[in-house]
Parts: structure tokens; sequence; C-alpha cells
């Protein structure tokens, strides 16, 4: 459940945002992750997953209808919360004071700014009838995003997208052009190069046909920022199974291509947790794909999901040196003026970085290597 959340990265990414914050530097733009796939292949579930909470409409036919722009942020446990509010010497900072609010998780809409959501079942609530105030009540879409933050001590500070998936034939009020006015919803959001896309294809239908994978590599041709998904797989048709799939033998998926198995609608109706969910999933893949059980399921995606991020961060951290090292030399110049010695911060936030770069470089190239040899990645480089 720990990886599922991303959250072995919490602390480090906390500490190296700090840092930035101190030499007055932008925080770390992690890459926003935007799902991307035809309608009801499972990007609503998948996302689902990744958070670790059951909070997103999802279901048969055309559910998500604007874009959800989530944004995740990491908060410090309520009892920290309130030793910060009763100044109890923890240090006070924009990122973990919420006076009044005593959840441990909660969300809040920017359509409805100062109301707390600490129900997720409200917050689904709210994001069908805030649908519904936009799009009307058959089926139609719109391009105008919903925006949540989830405030958490689980999450990392992460934006996720979620989208309409494409469809082909107009129903209920949607436009003649719905397809085209899908596509240019989701191009508006996968173009941004800071967009990692997770492109989900079911894996009963064929992946040569996939809308995700085709509008995916419009925007990104080497595919440098996409990573498949394939949703699923226990629909497949008796006597058939998606190992050439997963293996990268039909599409090769330069970042990897990862099968998931996620809740019914059966599952959905008798509301399966998550975990529960996760579980059977791991059996599943057992079951069926015993060579590839430890590189497919939900956990794995968020672990890989992970790693991409972490390469990012390592992506950015010599112009974060270099800030530091900037700032290093002002102050040493400040030091001289005055003629008296003066506490000099950036020595120690420039180890900071420094500490930060060699040690989680080496663990994030021996993961790198590690994924390397396996048959997903096929050797590919992995550019986050
Ligand atoms: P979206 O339209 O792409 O966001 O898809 P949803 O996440 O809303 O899922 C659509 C329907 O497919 C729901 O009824 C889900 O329960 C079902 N579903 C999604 N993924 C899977 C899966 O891996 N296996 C099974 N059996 N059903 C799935
Ligand atoms: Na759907
Ligand atoms: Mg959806």
């Amino acid at each position: 459940q720990s990886v599922a959340r991303m959250e072995t990265l919490i602390p480090t990414i906390n500490r190296l945002q700090e840092v930035f914050l101190t030499v007055g530097a932008e925080v770390i733009q992690l890459p926003q992750i935007v799902v991307v796939g035809s309608q009801s292949s499972g990007k609503s579930s998948v996302l689902e997953s990744l958070v670790g909470r059951d909070f997103l409409p999802r279901g048969s036919g055309i559910v998500t209808r604007r874009p959800l722009v989530l944004q995740l942020i990491n908060v410090a446990p309520p009892q920290e919360r309130l030793k910060i509010e009763n100044g109890n010497g923890v240090k006070q900072n924009a990122q973990n004071s919420y006076p009044g609010v005593k959840a441990e998780e909660w969300g809040t809409f920017l359509h409805c700014k100062n109301q707390i959501f600490a129900d997720f079942q409200e917050i689904r609530r709210e994001i069908e009838a805030e649908t519904e105030r936009s799009s009307g009540d058959n089926k139609g879409i719109s391009p105008e995003p919903i925006y949540l933050k989830i405030f958490s001590p689980k999450v990392l500070n992460l934006t996720l997208v979620d989208l309409p998936g494409i469809t082909k034939v107009p129903v209920g009020d949607q436009p003649e052009d719905i397809e085209a006015q899908v596509q240019e919803m989701i191009l508006s959001f996968i173009s941004n190069p800071n967009s990692l896309i997770l492109a989900v294809s079911p894996a009963n239908s064929d992946l040569a046909t996939s809308d995700a994978l085709k509008l995916a590599r419009e925007v990104d041709p080497d595919g440098r920022r996409t990573l498949l998904v394939v949703s699923k797989l226990d629909l497949m048709d008796a006597g058939t199974d998606a190992l050439e799939v997963l293996l990268g033998r039909v599409i090769p998926v330069r970042l990897g291509i990862i099968g998931v198995v996620n809740r019914s609608q059966h599952d959905i109706n008798t509301q399966k947790s998550l975990e529960d969910s996760m579980k059977d999933e791991q059996a599943f893949l057992q079951r069926h794909y015993p060579s590839l059980a430890s590189r497919a399921g939900s956990r794995y995606l968020a672990k890989t999901l992970s790693r991409l991020l972490m390469h990012h961060i390592r992506d950015c951290l010599p112009d974060l040196k270099a800030r530091v090292t900037v700032l290093s030399s002002q102050y040493q110049a400040r030091l001289n003026s005055y003629g008296q010695p003066v506490e000099d911060h950036s020595a120690t936030l420039l180890q900071i970085v420094t500490k930060f770069a060699s040690d989680y470089c080496n663990t994030i190239e021996g993961t790198a290597r590690h994924i390397q040899t396996s048959e997903l990645c096929g050797g590919a480089r992995i550019c986050y």
C-alpha cells in the first residue's frame, strides 16, 4: 500500500522543496500525469489506484465529462499540525498550516474554495454535481476543468489529470463533432512537454487500434514521456492472453508497458475496497502471468511512476546546485563587505544538495539498471 501511494518519495521531495524555497528557486515542477484512452478503458480506475482512495466517478458509458485537474498536496499528519497551531516548536510554513482542519485527508474544489470535504464519497458526489452544472445531465461534455485539491500526509505533491475518453459516435446532448472536441481537449493537456502520458488501452481490444497510443504519438513521437497501461487483463477471451503485448512484441513502448486489473463494474457495485482489489490483482497476475507478475499490476505502476519522477528530479539537480553556488558566493561577498563573521547558510544547503545528489542518484541508477535489464523496457533509456 505504501508503495502504491508513492509514499517513499515524499520525504525526499519535501526536503528538496525546502532547499529550493530557501535558495529562492522555483519549487521543482514535477511532471503532471495525464491519463488518456478510449471511453471506459479504465482511466479513472487507474488514477484512483494511484492515489489510493476511492473518490472518482467511474462506470460504463461516458462518466468523466470534464477534465479533472487533481492536485495532490502533502501535509503533516493532524497531531503535528495541531502542534504547529499551538506554536509548539515545530517550524511553521505554508505547506503545513491548515488551522481548523481536523481531518487527516481532505479535499477542496476551486469552485467552492471554502468548503472542506473530509468524506471522499462527498468528493465524488461534488464532482458529479459540478459536471452536471456545466455539461448538463445528458452526456454532454465540457473542456472547462474541475480543479480539485487533495490534502494528505500520504501523497506526493503531484498533479494528475483525468480526462473524458475518446468516443466516435455522439449520444445524448453530445455535439456531432464529439470525437474532434474530445481529441482537442486531450491534446491541449498532453502537448505540454511537462506532462507524463499514461496511455490506457484495454487488453480486450486490439492494441494496433489504440486511440490512446495514437494521440500520445502525435505529441510524443519518440515516446520519451508515454507509459502504456494495459487494463482489463481479466476480461480477455478464453484462450487468449496479453503476454506478447506486455512484452512489447506487438508495439514497443520506451518507458514500459504495464498490465493491470482494476475493479469491475460488479466490484464497484458491491463496493469492493481498493486493498482487496490489489490483492486479487496480484493473485490474478501470479496465476496467469507468473513470469511477469513482479513487473505488472497497480503497485508496480506506482513504483514505475515514482522512478520516472526521480529521474526528473535528478535532471533538475545540476541547476539547483548552480543556484546554490551562486548564492554562496553572493553571501561570501556580503560577508567580506561586513568584515565580520556571519553564519553562512548556503554552505549547509550546498552540502544537502550534494549529498542528495550522490545518495539518490546512486539509488536511481541502481533501480534504472535493474529495470533496463528487464524485458519490459527492452533496454530502452529512461528519459525522465
Ligand atoms: P474510464 O471511462 O476510462 O475512466 O473508465 P472507468 O475507470 O470509469 O471504468 C469503466 C468501466 O470499466 C467500469 O465499469 C470499471 O469497473 C470497468 N473496468 C475498468 N478497468 C477494469 C479492469 O481492469 N477489469 C474489469 N473487469 N473492469 C474494469
Ligand atoms: Na467510463
Ligand atoms: Mg473516467
